[in-house]
């Protein structure tokens, strides 16, 4: 097969680490996926930027409309974040007729629906892994593995720089600051770690699991939301001193009268397995009716981790582009009544 050829639209923390993945096993992956992968080009803000990454120099442009412009794209991986420009970027790369991967939550749980029903329109992929919970599979299993089964709950972790300060407040007294900026130089923040603290980035991710999961449309305005940012010191040693310890929790359900979706802390008894996920770890049960409780847990942020889940999508991607399919999409939905639990 010719061979596959790729752009990238970013090249942070997890783009760089993209670039070292593909770089480190590209025969692997030209033999899993049919055909060898080739990098078409890098968008950045700043081309001038010292980055440890092994490429063409030349790759990189900060003309990320005119790359995802081109004709010849097969797969645009989108690991720059925010809503715009990767919306319209990721629509125009699709409307050319490239599949697309990305690890932007924020866009999908802003407005998921515009992306999911350009890929149907345009016959092309959208595949996400890595939008929610870094390097742990849990988007695939629960878009194709429980899609004959049904869901009634979702609960756990999912915000790694939030859990890694919590960790560090506990077990260590470091101040809220400091493991902040630990938990920013390890590469788990968000660009604006104000969307970790403040519960946003959970709550987007709690968007896309419960839409997920629940075979309907939830956005970030639909989930009820507390952060992590007005949580002091004594609080968390005083849970301590009680047997307890505080964990930001995602909660999305089905109840009487709706599903509903909420991000808040909680005190959690420090027998539960959700104490024992520490630092950047996440942890997801999900209960559903024939599967039972299943639990996925693992690296919820960092490069290395993140790259994994966005190399997964690009070997379905890939393998969808070598033999003619794509996978299934999320433009058929049921339109159930979601309210944020906390709001009755
Ligand atoms: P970074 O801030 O480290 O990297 C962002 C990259 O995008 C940079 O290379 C930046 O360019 C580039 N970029 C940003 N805006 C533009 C623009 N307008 N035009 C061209 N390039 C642009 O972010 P991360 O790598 O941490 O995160 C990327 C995405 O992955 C986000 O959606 C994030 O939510 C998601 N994610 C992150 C995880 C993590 O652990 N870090 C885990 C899971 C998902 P430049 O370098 O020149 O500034
Ligand atoms: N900032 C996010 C987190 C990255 O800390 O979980 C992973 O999505």
């Amino acid at each position: 097969h010719r061979p596959l050829r790729l752009a990238l639209l970013g090249c942070g923390t997890v783009g760089s680490e993209v670039v070292r993945q593909l770089r480190a096993r590209h025969d692997d992956l030209a033999a899993r996926i049919g055909a060898p992968l080739e990098l078409a080009g890098i968008a950045v803000r700043r081309p001038e930027l010292r980055r440890d990454v092994d490429v063409d120099p030349t790759l990189f442009t900060t003309d990320a409309a005119g790359l995802v412009g081109r004709e010849d794209l097969d797969i645009v991986v989108e690991v720059m974040g925010g809503v715009e420009p990767a919306r319209s970027l990721l629509l125009t790369a699709m409307s050319r007729g490239a599949s697309v991967v990305t690890a932007n939550k924020a866009l999908l749980a802003e407005d998921g629906a515009t992306i999911y029903e350009a890929a149907d329109i345009y016959g092309v992929d959208v595949y996400f892994e890595a939008a929610v919970a870094g390097g742990i599979p849990l988007i695939r299993p629960l878009r194709e593995s429980l899609a004959g089964d049904t869901v009634q709950r979702i609960l756990g972790i999912v915000n790694g720089t939030t859990n890694y300060i919590l960790t560090r407040m506990d077990e260590e007294g470091v101040t809220f600051a400091d493991a902040l900026a630990e938990a920013t130089e390890l590469g788990y923040a968000e660009a604006d770690p104000s969307a970790d603290l403040d519960g946003l980035d959970a709550a987007a991710k709690a968007a896309i699991l419960a839409s997920l999961a629940f075979h309907t449309r939830v956005t970030i305005g639909d989930v009820h939301r507390e952060g992590i940012a007005g949580l002091s010191a004594a609080a968390v040693s005083a849970a301590r001193d009680m047997g307890y310890v505080v964990k930001l929790l995602a909660i999305c359900e089905r109840t009487a009268r709706g599903i509903g979706v909420r991000v808040h802390p909680a005190m959690i008894p420090r027998t539960h397995p959700l104490a024992g996920v520490r630092d950047a770890y996440n942890a997801v049960f999900v209960e559903c009716d024939a599967a039972g409780q299943l639990m996925f847990y693992g690296r919820g942020a960092g490069g290395p981790p993140t790259a994994s889940a966005v190399l997964g999508d690009i070997v379905a991607v890939g393998r969808n582009r070598v033999r003619g399919g794509i996978g299934t999409g999320e433009s058929a939905y049921a339109d159930l009544d979601v309210r944020p639990i906390g709001e009755t």
